[in-house]
């Protein structure tokens, strides 16, 4: 994913405590960090590694609403929590009410502590149905999924929007009122609109007037890709935490990067190539025994090339390295990529 390298004026609402240890509901997180809800990313290897290199939380890939697809591989995977340390924060999408009153309650069964709805993802239809952030467009619909799924689980409910339709249409601020009044414990919001599907840069404007006009705690997410950028977003936005997604891709230290930025105003020296080395192999192991032969091997291609962008910059490794099928091959190719590396 590419990052615009503009830089945006953020100039600070005012001088505040920006590390803080947010609650959500009963919950008190260690810090204000949060990994953002990816499909086909955020698996519990990668939550868990997440947590580990200093995310306070992180939102699980999205649950579809619809019980036909609850039994497919690619739920079940989903809906592994088994000993996932920290507080199992999981995604439902979908567009009618009661469905996602059950999937809410369906997931709360299965382990959920938080259940994170999802009105941020760009694409029009999941499962052939109106959902993620086309519903914005719908605000009386918003405000009957909220309220069904409010009163369907004992656990704090999330919301996850985008700041609007379109430009024209940044109802951020009135679907943040129907998110507060209806018993929303959070409210996260993507600075883009539908329309702006991941195209231009993060604005963060809308944010703050969101932050402003209600009194749940908002957590500011897009671009936000270093130590200094959290810092802005958390400062001009006013918002209580931050998401981030892309930028933990291949780089899940970020987040202790950050944490340590926000408490000691110092930078943190990046990671060894010892330490990427042993980062990236404990992911990989966990990807291989996640998924199991053939699809861990498979899933941990796109991951080990993130890792990798910094240091195989002609991509010949990686050509090499995505062809491979098994398990040890990967293991092997990357011991002996290190390797050489370290001896350059
Ligand atoms: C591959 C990918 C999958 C995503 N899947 C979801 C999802 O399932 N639910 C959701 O609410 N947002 C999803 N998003 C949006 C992210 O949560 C986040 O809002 C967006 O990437 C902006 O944050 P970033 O600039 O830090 O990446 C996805 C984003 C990416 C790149």
């Amino acid at each position: 994913m590419i990052f615009s390298k503009k830089t945006v004026n953020l100039a600070p609402l005012e001088t505040r405590q920006i590390w803080i240890e947010v609650r959500i509901g009963p919950y008190q997180l260690e810090n204000n960090l949060i990994v953002a809800p990816m499909a086909g990313i955020t698996d519990r290897p990668f939550r868990q590694l997440c947590r580990r290199m200093g995310a306070g939380l992180a939102v699980s890939e999205m649950m579809s609403s619809n019980p036909k697809v609850w039994k497919t591989d690619k739920s079940m995977n989903r809906m592994d929590h088994s000993g996932e340390s920290g507080i199992r924060s999981v995604q439902i999408a979908g567009a009618d009410p009661e469905l996602m009153a059950q999937a809410a309650q369906f997931n709360v069964d299965n382990g959920a502590q938080i259940i994170d709805i999802n009105m941020g993802c760009p694409a029009k239809k999941v499962n052939k149905k109106l959902a993620g952030s086309a519903l914005l467009q719908y605000p009386q619909l918003v405000e009957e999924i909220v309220q069904a799924v409010v009163a369907a689980v004992d656990v704090p409910v999330t919301l996850k929007i985008r700041t609007g339709w379109d430009t024209d249409n940044r109802n951020g601020v009135e679907i943040a009122k129907i998110a507060e009044r209806n018993g929303i414990a959070s409210l996260a919001v993507h600075g883009r609109t539908r329309a702006c599907m991941y195209k231009g840069e993060a604005e963060y404007a809308t944010i703050r007037d969101i932050k402003r006009s209600i009194s749940i705690p908002v957590v500011a997410n897009g671009d936000i890709t270093s130590p200094e950028k959290a810092k802005q977003v958390l400062e001009y936005t006013g918002a209580d935490a931050i998401m981030i997604g892309r930028a933990a891709q291949g780089r899940p230290w970020i987040f202790r990067e950050i944490d340590h930025y926000l408490r000691t105003a110092e930078h943190m020296p990046a990671p060894e190539l010892s330490e990427v080395q042993s980062i990236l192999m404990e992911h990989l192991v966990n990807l291989h025994q996640f998924y199991g032969e053939p699809m861990g091997a498979r899933i941990a291609r796109k991951h080990v090339s993130w890792y990798l962008q910094a240091h195989d910059q002609e991509g010949q490794f990686r050509r090499v390295f995505n062809v491979l099928e098994t398990p040890n091959e990967q293991i092997e190719a990357l011991e002996q990529y290190f390797k050489t590396l370290a001896a350059n």
